[in-house]
């Protein structure tokens, strides 16, 4: 495989796999060429900025709620050869961001969530991973970057990839609710935030490419909001077979996989240093959501080396109560 034109060689684009485009861009030596990866505000052939008009035309309203800027500054792409995906360029203030980033460190990172470090037995009754990593002693230095990722709401089942009616907690419950004005904004009425994995990655972390197929309702939308460090993302096509596009996702980017592109492979190869940080910025006409400060000082040295990745789902169907509810559609 050569290092130029990885994806632009038309004849290589044809053999070329899913796990093909994850290896090139996970390689560390020789580090890959990022000249393909999609920058969606400078892409122009495969991406259309939709006028918001275009998503629904009711919405008129101004978002200011849950770390979200006004609608009216938010920009909104499709991809003309990925039907139903969805970019939203961080729609997110910088104290939005640092909002979320603390959520996911300080509180979605205990019970009643379920962790990945759960089976490492490291964390007693009176700990949490937050209150160890604040602590700033030997244990922090050790958990620090054991912590890969978090389960809300229905708890995803790594191993059966099944839902479970016995295996839920609640969904917080401004998750729920910031994902509703995201979804209601794009015209996805009635969408309902029922299970959510928050992943955490350090620098050299990558998630293999799959498929997310685990709920009933597989015509809802799956939202996925980033936080940090940029990601090279990767998304082929419904078999493993098919080539992929590289698509960096920043800091508050938003990527909602609706219609076909619900069931299209997908993976993080790589993560990269962001050169912005505008989680970092000040502006204090964007104070619309609190942070406790020494909270995100903590957070913010976390972030440093880090990306964090929450995607929500709806588990059960309209009209559905519960997993073990016998509900046929009409
Ligand atoms: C996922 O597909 O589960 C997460 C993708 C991401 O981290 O952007």
């Amino acid at each position: 495989m050569t290092e130029t034109n990885f994806v632009n060689n038309k004849k290589k684009k044809e053999n070329t796999m899913f796990k093909d485009y994850f290896k090139y861009y996970k390689s560390r030596n020789p580090p890959p060429k990022l000249d393909d990866v999609i920058d969606i505000d400078s892409a122009c052939k495969k991406v259309i900025q939709v006028d918001v008009k275009d998503v629904d035309n009711t919405k008129t309203f101004i978002v200011d709620k849950w770390g979200l800027k006004a609608t009216s500054t938010w920009k909104i792409y499709k991809f003309t050869d990925i039907p139903g995906l969805i970019f939203i360029r961080n729609p997110f203030t910088s104290i939005g961001q640092r909002y979320w980033i603390t959520k996911c460190l300080r509180d979605y990172s205990r019970k009643p969530n379920k962790l990945n470090i759960d089976a490492h037995d490291i964390i007693d009754d009176q700990e949490n991973w937050w209150s160890i990593y604040k602590s700033d002693n030997e244990k922090s230095k050790n958990i620090v970057g054991k912590l890969r990722w978090a389960t809300l709401g229905y708890h995803h089942n790594w191993d059966t990839k099944y839902y479970s009616e016995n295996d839920k907690s609640p969904v917080p419950y401004e998750l729920n609710e910031m994902t509703k004005l995201l979804s209601n904004y794009l015209g996805f009425n009635n969408f309902n935030a029922e299970a959510a994995i928050v992943n955490y990655y350090r620098m050299n972390s990558t998630l293999a490419g799959h498929v997310d197929h685990s709920e009933n309702n597989m015509d809802a939308p799956l939202f996925s909001i980033s936080f940090g460090q940029t990601a090279i993302f990767l998304i082929g096509g419904l078999s493993q077979q098919e080539p992929a596009y590289p698509i960096y996702i920043k800091s508050g980017d938003v990527i909602v996989m609706s219609g076909e592109s619900r069931l299209r492979y997908h993976g993080v190869p790589k993560i990269l240093r962001d050169e912005n940080l505008n989680w970092k910025q000040d502006n204090p006409d964007e104070a619309n959501i609190f942070v406790d400060s020494d909270d995100w000082n903590k957070a913010s040295d976390y972030i440093d080396d880090a990306r964090i990745n929450i995607n929500i789902r709806q588990v059960l169907k309209i009209g559905q109560t519960s997993l073990t509810d016998n509900y046929h559609s009409n």
